[in-house]
């Protein structure tokens, strides 16, 4: 075989693999959409990567000798690939086993932004390179390379200062940070690295215009995120999740590398619907959550006008007795179920309760907890089957018929000011909670969700507050049920 078609032979077979890893990460987007599949559609995204890397370590690994026409192996590059998998999977398998299901957004956030990262490095060296060996470089291969240092530079420390936020890290502030004509410095500083960008596009003859961008991208991306407050901070994730997205696909320009444009075009379009989504769900729009924030709103009631009095606390032993007279319950889990770790409990109370013949389900609010999906996974963890998980609009209608509504460790998704114009949570859909015969709420205190805000459902004429860590509380219940 000429050395010519040994080229196009190995140009086809690479490109044969990509599109066969692009379609793994089709096929595994689409798995995970449903709780039922997501387990296989992440093994099914990850088989696609693995494919993907390794595919892109043939492509460079095996060299076509053009004087003996035959094909040789580069070993630097497989030795590249052993080492890098390794140590990348390694790290990878070792973050993902520690972290706690209430830590996932920022596991997420860091991932977003080492993606953000990775793209501005590989494009910012392939255009050193080109520079070097002084190829020709056209238009849209350099409006690519900036596109993958500004977004990659702006997702990179957005989502550390994300992450600070959500851990708790004293040197973020949870609270947005603002000053003023704050607005006015992140438009003026955009529009210049935009402007540094056309002129690295109309002169390409040093990399210093190429990292001085990325500089002030990382500068854009503190300011952009430290200024929303940490209750958003999961709808920032997201978008930044999109921008990575965006980052690795213009990156696959650069290099011309099918696969990544492919996947990041994914990443870019599911992270922008899946802000879109969160959104809706707390009915706010995406430029109200980047430039407004939660705690708007001019209901100025104050804690002790909503609660002075008015709040009912029972026992566990007091709601085992009104769950043995009833026909129906809906449990509607919040963060704090998350943080108490009481799915084990709540799976095993539903047992006990069906055992006597009573209905239970769940009522799940898109936005209960601090990521989508995220009450689904851990009742999902204890085999709860999924027709019980009712969404907002299913469950609704029922509270009516309803017995008894437990609201374990769920705050804002329950809270009826929602239904007030002036709330500063005003419009937010709610889980009309308060709709069933008797409500039980339990909680440590009468601190309020990630709002801020108090919550008048703890003072309803129905509501019994059950005060305490939620797993324990649920213990307790079980185990006051069983002795009636
Ligand atoms: P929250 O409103 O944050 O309320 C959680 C409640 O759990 C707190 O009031 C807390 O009260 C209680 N809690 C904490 N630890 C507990 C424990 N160990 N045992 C028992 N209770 C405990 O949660 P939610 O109702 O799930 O609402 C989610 C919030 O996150 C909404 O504001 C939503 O807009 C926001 N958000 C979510 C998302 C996604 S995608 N999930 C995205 C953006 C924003 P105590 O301290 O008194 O115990």
């Amino acid at each position: 075989m000429d050395y010519q078609t040994l080229e196009a032979t190995k140009d086809v077979f690479v490109a044969l693999l990509y599109l066969v890893s692009a379609i793994f990460f089709i096929v595994g987007i689409k798995n995970l959409a449903k709780p039922k599949t997501a387990s296989r559609g992440n093994r099914i995204g990850a088989t696609g990567m693995f494919l993907a890397i390794v595919t892109a370590f043939i492509d460079f690994g095996l060299v076509v000798d053009v004087q003996n026409e035959v094909i040789t192996s580069q070993f630097q590059y497989w030795y590249i690939l052993v080492i890098a998998v390794s140590l990348g999977a390694l790290v990878g398998v070792w973050a993902a086993l520690g972290v706690k299901m209430t830590g996932m957004p920022q596991m997420v956030a860091i991932f977003n932004g080492l993606g953000g990262g990775a793209s501005l490095l590989v494009a910012g060296v392939y255009y050193g390179f080109e520079l070097a060996r002084q190829a020709t470089l056209d238009v849209p291969m350099l409006v690519a390379t900036v596109l993958s240092g500004l977004i990659g530079a702006v997702t990179l420390s957005g989502s550390f200062i994300a992450y600070g936020k959500l851990q708790g890290l004293k040197i973020v502030p949870d609270k947005p940070v603002t000053f003023t004509g704050d607005l006015a410095f992140k438009l003026i500083l955009l529009v210049g690295l935009l402007g540094l960008g056309a002129y690295m596009v109309m002169t390409p003859d040093t990399t210093f215009w190429y990292w001085l961008i990325v500089m002030g991208g990382l500068v854009l991306g503190i300011f952009l995120v430290v200024g929303i407050g940490g209750a958003d901070m999961p709808v920032v994730i997201s978008l930044l999740n999109s921008y990575s997205g965006i980052a690795a696909a213009a990156t696959g320009f650069v290099l011309g590398n099918i696969v990544l444009i492919i996947a990041g075009s994914l990443v870019g379009a599911s992270g922008i619907i899946l802000t879109n989504i969160m959104c809706k769900a707390m009915n706010r729009s995406l430029l109200n959550v980047l430039f407004g924030g939660f705690g708007g709103g001019t209901t100025h009631t104050t804690t002790d006008e909503i609660y002075e009095g008015k709040v009912t606390s029972t026992s566990a032993d007091e709601v085992a007795m009104i769950l043995e007279s009833a026909q129906r319950v809906v449990i509607v889990p919040g963060y704090g179920m998350a943080v108490a770790r009481a799915a084990t409990p709540v799976r095993i109370l539903t047992e006990a309760l069906e055992k006597a013949g009573i209905e239970v389900v769940f009522g799940i609010h898109p936005v209960a907890g601090r990521m989508p999906g995220h009450m689904n996974v851990l009742l999902a963890e204890e085999n709860i089957p999924y027709e019980k998980l009712l969404d907002l609009d299913t469950v609704n209608p029922t509270f009516a018929q309803t017995d008894v509504a437990i609201v374990l460790g769920a705050n804002d998704v329950v809270n009826p000011l929602a239904r007030e114009k002036d709330s500063a949570i005003a419009g937010m859909p709610i889980l009309d909670v308060d709709k069933a015969r008797t409500c039980v709420v339990i909680k440590r205190s009468l601190s309020p969700g990630f709002a801020g805000i108090p919550n008048p459902l703890f003072a309803n004429d129905n509501t019994l507050m059950l005060f305490g860590d939620g797993k324990q509380v649920i213990e307790d219940l079980v185990k006051a049920y069983k002795e009636l």
